[in-house]
């Protein structure tokens, strides 16, 4: 099989590890860079340009996008669909997963256990906004922050409200969020593949830090996820449409609530937590839809 990894780097760990497993697993593979892709669009005959020659026949894709780049990323994958490649994340699913408020829109109607979230449109009235979440302590997050960056926890009802002032006459947008003490500065970070948990870990926040972000020092371990965790799990990468997802969520005194749903979701971090073949596991969802 012609497999294509989009990815702007070959010596990422995901883009390495998915590379040798469709080798291992005898496939012709290679690693195209997404922004340097020209898109041809003519009656019938979609095809793609890179580095001057026209892409042969590709049988699937696995689109690995950054957020930055989501647009032109995007553009590539549909036309990759269009010329009848398989793709471990369809574009339509992709665009959704990078918009947070539609995603947690989508796992609200999905009947899908959520921080309860408020989002609004820079309203003055702060102290409703902080009364519809049930008050301080609450988190506020930036709508484009990113691992662990913009997401702050106000304790006191005087703190959330300059905060989201301050958040406000910047127009930053924000959400406003329950803040779940009981999840003691730790997520669950679960990886589903083709409707299965496949792997997961639990991240622990650094003393008297309630972000459990890798990047702001915490750290990671295996975790067997109870009953309720995976059914929340595959049911929000179902929801999301996503063949390939990494699902976070909070354990919570009234069960686990979904952060959030990741469409390119780092391999490193979970093989290094469970020990498990993931690259492995999406090379063998892709032979099994091909
Ligand atoms: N409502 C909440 N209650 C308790 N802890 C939270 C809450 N929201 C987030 N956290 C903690 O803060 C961390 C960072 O939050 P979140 O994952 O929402 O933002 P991010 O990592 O910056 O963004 P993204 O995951 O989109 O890259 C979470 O992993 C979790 O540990
Ligand atoms: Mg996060």
């Amino acid at each position: 099989m012609n497999i294509k990894i989009l990815s702007r780097n070959t010596d990422l760990y995901s883009t390495k590890r998915l590379v040798e497993a469709a080798e291992k697993r005898k496939h012709n593979v290679e690693v195209i860079d997404h922004l340097k892709c020209d898109l041809v669009i003519e009656r019938r005959k979609p095809s793609i340009v890179y580095k001057g020659e026209v892409l042969s026949d590709t049988d699937a894709i696995i689109p690995r996008i950054g957020a930055s780049v989501t647009f032109y990323g995007t553009a590539v994958v549909r036309q990759f669909e269009m010329m009848g490649a398989f793709t471990t994340v369809d574009s339509e699913a992709l665009v959704r997963s990078r918009d947070k408020l539609r995603s947690l829109q989508v796992l609200s109607r999905a009947k899908i256990g959520l921080p309860k979230t408020v989002f609004t449109n820079y309203s003055r009235e702060t102290e409703s906004v902080i009364k519809q979440v049930g008050g301080t302590p609450l988190v506020i997050k930036l709508l484009e922050g990113t691992q662990g960056l913009g997401v702050v926890l106000a304790e006191t009802k005087n703190a959330a409200k300059s905060v989201i002032e301050a958040f406000n006459g910047l127009k930053a947008r924000v959400i406003v969020q329950e803040f779940i003490k009981e999840a003691k500065g730790a997520d669950i970070r679960a990886f589903v593949v083709d409707g299965h948990v496949v792997g997961a870990m639990k991240r622990q926040g650094k003393e008297g830090e309630f972000r459990s972000n890798l990047h702001q020092g915490g750290s990671a371990e295996v975790i067997e996820l109870s009953d309720e965790e995976e059914i929340a799990a595959v049911k929000a990468a179902k929801a999301m449409r996503l063949g390939v997802a990494g699902v976070d969520m909070l354990q919570s005194s009234r069960g686990p609530l979904i952060l959030e749903v990741n469409s390119s979701p780092g391999l490193e971090g979970i093989e290094r937590a469970t020990g498990k073949d993931i690259a492995k596991t999406i090379i063998r969802f892709i032979e099994k839809h091909v």
